[in-house]
């Protein structure tokens, strides 16, 4: 697996204390990984530096098969070479069909030829078709988004997301709000989505992150406690003492 994104040596300080600490973190493509560490470990700041919202006062942040740095970057630069972020509320059309959304989204698809390739409705139809299965809203397509449930907006949101076509995709606390039955098909969708891309979830639910079935990196006070299987970072004495003792 080809490494993607590579973060070495950053760290962030607001007013004296230090956010992230040190932070060198690598992710392939395509590669699914799980973040999880207590609250205030850095997880949201770390996503802000690859998108370029925070910058660091030192270390670097490489990107790609050429190693661009995405530190000389705007963070519209950073979204058109292929990072794209969820946050945790969504922002789907209310007014507009789920189809409708899909579509627009897929307009405002980044690089040079796709517009002429959507253009053509019938590969964009076929697009829609493979987005709304990816996420689970096939039979959901005519519906009005603003009538979706939470979840659904969320996956519609994923969905649009992924019409982007990122190579990475930086989803922060999905499960929040979702019902059990949401929770496990958002697992679901998170995998297929990790098939073809580089995908970072930032979670606080276990059966989540353990459904996911994927390398754990645990962050603590702005630094990489562990990294591996679930399993073994949840065996490790000094991530049981700050996480999960608690
Ligand atoms: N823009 C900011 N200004 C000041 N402090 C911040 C800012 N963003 C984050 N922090 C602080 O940095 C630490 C890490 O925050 P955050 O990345 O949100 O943690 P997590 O997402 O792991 O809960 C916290 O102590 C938080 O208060
Ligand atoms: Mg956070």
């Amino acid at each position: 697996m080809k490494t993607l994104l590579e973060m070495s040596g950053v760290s962030v300080s607001f007013d004296g204390f230090k956010a992230i600490n040190n932070l060198s973190f690598r992710i392939g493509e395509p590669e699914l990984r799980a973040i999880i560490g207590p609250n205030g470990a850095g997880k949201t700041t770390f996503m802000d530096i690859i998108t370029g919202k925070t910058r660091p006062d030192s270390g670097t942040v490489v990107y790609g098969e050429k190693s661009i740095s995405l530190l000389k970057m705007s963070e519209s630069e950073i979204a058109t070479v292929g990072v794209g972020r969820k946050f945790q509320k969504p922002t789907v059309f209310e007014a507009q069909t789920v189809r409708e959304n899909l579509a627009m989204a897929l307009k405002n698809k980044r690089g040079p030829f796709d517009v002429l390739l959507y253009r053509k409705t019938q590969a964009g139809a076929r697009r829609i078709g493979e987005l709304a299965e990816t996420i689970g809203l096939t039979d959901a397509l005519p519906r009005i988004a603003g009538e979706l449930s939470h979840g659904q907006k969320q996956w519609l949101e994923i969905g649009m997301l992924l019409a982007q076509d990122p190579r990475l995709l930086l989803v922060d606390e999905p499960a929040a709000g979702m019902t059990p039955a949401e929770r496990e098909h958002t697992t679901d969708l998170l995998k297929r989505a990790a098939q073809k891309h580089a995908v970072v979830v930032v979670e606080h639910d276990m059966e989540f992150i353990r459904r996911l079935d994927c390398r754990v990196t645990v962050l603590c006070e702005g630094s990489v406690l562990a990294e591996g299987s679930l399993d073994h970072v949840t065996s490790n004495p000094e991530v049981i003492e700050v996480y999960l003792g608690r």
